[in-house]
């Protein structure tokens, strides 16, 4: 097939349309070279004609490269979590209209698949449930946990509470039809995209499969800047001799996907875009390994693989925005898409810890420092 991978030279990007190459697809790039993220052209793009340099808000260039192809991997986004107020027009423009414009322009020529790059941020906090024997909430299901308070996080207590019975929860892996609750601009921006894109399904007879992607970490992600993930930063600390800071206690877990079980996870969503995933539907798939870690095991595997001088330090700080827990449910990728991640943890760690990154660009480094976080108060006894 003939496909177009919107933010192709991004650190995922790059490697869906890779990964679509090797499948034997004809790819063709598309990024803006946006001077906020890269630092001129990037080595890996390909010469010549399938690299179309252009903002995905420019709804004629999108149209001209949408020219002759059957199918889309819309990953051009602002991403990160958005770190002040002041970043919501720029997410809602570039994420929000971009996708729109995408659609308008996909609408009116035609194409029908959609595979869309969204994020686990979508969920919020993720799923838990209370083991408390006598809560009315322990027999319940699902337990939507009560916002962080200040007071237990300055104590160290970093596990969400029941809104019932106030004791600690217990996390679960969150399933697709948990309740989207996304708490930043970043997230806000993903349930809007998916939205538009079930929109633009129902109304063109289209198909969607929208990507659901936990901790995606490998090589190329972008170097240490206040929009970066926690891998980058850690790896970033250790390259600088420096301890990478573990916030929390260490014991909050995430789901770590290598980024190219995410490109195979594409290529595998392009087969179910008008078979497994009818026409006119969205089918919403967590993309994760499968097997949590917490962020103090990702900081001691990464100095381990780094040559192990230098270890984590673990520093209370905490960011009022963060989640706790967030680990998925890989099952319904598994049935549905035949997708498994591959790439074991210590091997994927171990390429990571000497991969090249992106470097950062002079403006993303001036980007504001999160204002939210927050170092415990020293006790004065
Ligand atoms: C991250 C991405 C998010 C993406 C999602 C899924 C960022 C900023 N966040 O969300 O955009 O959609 O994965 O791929 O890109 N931490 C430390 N030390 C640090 C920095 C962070 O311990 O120096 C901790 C945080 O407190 C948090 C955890 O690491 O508990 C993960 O942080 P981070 O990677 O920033 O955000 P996610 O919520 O996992």
């Amino acid at each position: 097939m003939r496909v177009l991978v919107t933010g192709a030279a991004g650190f995922i990007g790059s490697h869906v349309a890779e990964a679509l190459a090797d499948a034997g697809h004809e790819v063709r790039w598309l990024d803006s070279l946006t001077s906020a993220v890269h630092d001129g052209e990037p080595p890996y793009i390909p010469n010549g004609s399938s690299f179309l340099r252009a903002d995905i808000r420019d709804s004629a260039a999108v149209t001209d490269a949408l020219d002759g192809v059957d199918a889309v991997f819309h990953l051009a986004a602002m991403v990160g979590l958005g770190v002040s107020l002041a970043d919501l027009p720029l997410y809602s423009d570039v994420n929000v209209t971009g996708t729109a414009v995408l659609l308008d322009a996909m609408g009116r020529q035609g194409v029908g698949r959609l595979v869309l790059s969204s994020s686990m941020v979508v969920y919020g906090e993720g799923a838990y449930s209370c083991r408390e024997g006598a809560c009315p909430a322990s027999a319940a299901g699902p337990v939507r946990p009560l916002p962080r308070d200040v007071a237990d996080l300055e104590a160290g207590v970093f596990d969400p509470r029941c809104p019932s019975c106030g004791r600690e929860l217990s996390v679960s892996r969150v399933p697709e039809d948990a309740t989207l609750d996304p708490r930043n601009a970043y997230a806000t921006s993903k349930v809007a995209q998916e939205h538009l894109a079930a929109n633009w399904a129902r109304l063109t007879g289209g198909s969607c499969v929208a990507l659901r992607y936990h901790n995606v970490y490998g090589p190329r992600m972008p170097r240490d800047t206040p929009y970066s993930g926690v891998a980058a930063i850690f790896r970033s600390a250790l390259e600088n001799g420096e301890s990478p800071r573990v916030f929390e206690d260490g014991g909050q877990m995430r789901d770590f996907v290598h980024v190219r079980d995410v490109a195979a996870c594409n290529v595998r969503a392009l087969s179910a875009c008008g078979s497994w995933v009818p026409p006119g539907t969205l089918r919403a798939y967590n993309v994760a390994s499968g097997t949590p870690r917490s962020v103090g095991e990702m900081a001691s595997a990464l100095a381990e693989a780094f040559g192990g001088s230098v270890q984590p330090k673990v520093t209370g700080e905490y960011r009022l925005g963060d989640v706790r827990h967030i680990v998925a449910s890989p099952k319904a990728a598994a049935c549905d898409l035949g997708f498994h991640a591959t790439v074991d943890f210590t091997d994927g760690v171990a390429e990571f810890a000497r991969a090249s990154l992106r470097a950062p660009t002079p403006s993303s480094l001036r980007a504001p420092t999160p204002s939210s976080l927050r170092a415990p108060t020293p006790s004065s006894g």
